[in-house]
């Protein structure tokens, strides 16, 4: 067979996906089953659901992917995986799944890093060499990185705290955008976004975080409390209760939309001064990938779009399906391993998950 194929499974949270790529980029088929809409019942993952979820559903996923991309299991020529980071119980069904496939199938075996993935993806959609630099900004990541090579990185900034989604899902539940009648469908980051364009941003002031680190780490947990005291302030002085929508709910949402773009994007333009003095970068035309469920908000897009416009660089940022968890990322990585002869495993027996 001319061109490599790879079948990428991915299980590190709350969604099992697979997908077939091929060495030049093409999707030849993917599938994805997402756990969201059980775990927004019970308000936040508990893993052993999660775990069982994922085993309901990995057969079939794969099966799905597999039958889309018309081709046969023994043309593969390799399955990629995650191993980590994520949860454990999770990353296990859709480790013991492929090693099963592995041993049954006789195909090499390519161990994933999920964050690896996630900062490679733009590769797959854009004529992007190394070095790049890779902001990865959702529920569960937040990380600012170097990417000079497949598995060669730079890890430049990350979140003290909790990650930038996680922040805007916790304000945006405790402002009960849920029962609010525009955003009662839209996740607590886009609630947030859409509220924020009837609100004023200078009605209350919120201090970026960090603003005299000399690195370019993150915290989002502060903003998270001080939003927190502000709701409770205007809940007394506005006489609503608990579980109401507040009158000043959108300038809420601004204020706390903006202080987080004003914070990304003065953390972003750190790490690129950073790189362009030490020679990592070049002076002009270097690369910004921004990725993740937040990087798709357009206000933090726009001030991303200032830091890299006074720096020189381009702004890329991946299509929307391929910001998010999905199995076409894990398989690409695949491919980029094989093409490099990177973490390509012969033999398996090593690798074995134990389950806690
Ligand atoms: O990448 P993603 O789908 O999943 C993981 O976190 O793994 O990101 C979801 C996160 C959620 O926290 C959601 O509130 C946030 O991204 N998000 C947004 C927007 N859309 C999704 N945050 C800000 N603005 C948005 N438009
Ligand atoms: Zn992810």
């Amino acid at each position: 067979f001319l061109h490599k194929l790879v079948l990428g499974i991915e299980t590190s949270c709350d969604d099992t996906a697979a997908a077939v790529v091929d060495e030049t980029g093409n999707v030849l088929g993917e599938a994805i089953h997402s756990q969201t809409e059980v775990h927004l019942k019970t308000g936040g993952i508990i893993p052993p659901v999660a775990q069982q979820l994922h085993r309901e559903n990995i057969q079939q996923i794969v099966q799905e992917a597999l039958c889309a991309s018309r081709v046969s299991p023994s043309e593969l020529s390799a399955i990629a995986t995650t191993i980590k980071p994520g949860l454990a119980l999770s990353l296990g069904v859709g480790l013991s799944y492929s090693l099963q496939l592995v041993d049954q199938l006789k195909k090499p075996f390519i161990p994933i890093h999920h964050m690896e993935a996630h900062a490679l993806t733009i590769r797959l959609t854009n004529n992007v060499e190394f070095p790049f630099l890779v902001l990865l900004i959702s529920g569960g990541h937040c990380l600012l990185a170097l990417v000079q090579g497949v598995s060669d990185f730079l890890l430049l900034g990350k979140s003290l705290d909790i990650a930038p989604g996680d922040m805007f899902d916790k304000v945006a539940r405790r402002l009960c955008l849920r029962k609010h009648p525009e955003c009662s469908t839209m996740s607590g980051g886009k609630a947030i976004e859409h509220l924020a364009k009837q609100g004023n941003k200078l009605h209350f002031d919120l201090k970026p975080p960090m603003q005299h680190a000399r690195n370019c780490d993150f915290s989002f947990s502060g903003l998270q409390n001080v939003a927190d005291k502000i709701i409770k302030q205007k809940e007394k002085e506005e006489g609503t209760e608990t579980g109401q929508i507040l009158s000043s709910a959108a300038d809420i949402a601004a204020a706390v939309q903006h202080t987080t773009a004003c914070h990304i994007a003065r953390r972003t333009h750190r790490a690129v001064l950073f790189c362009q003095q030490r020679g990592l970068l070049p002076q002009t035309n270097a690369v910004l990938v921004a990725s993740g469920g937040v990087a798709s908000n357009l206000y933090i897009r726009k001030a991303l779009e200032i830091v890299t416009s006074v720096t020189q660089c381009t702004l890329l940022c991946p299509p929307p399906r391929l910001c998010t968890d999905n199995g076409v990322m894990i398989a690409w990585n695949g491919i980029e391993r094989l093409r490099a002869g990177l973490g390509v495993l012969h033999n398996t027996e090593g690798i074995r998950y134990e389950p806690k």
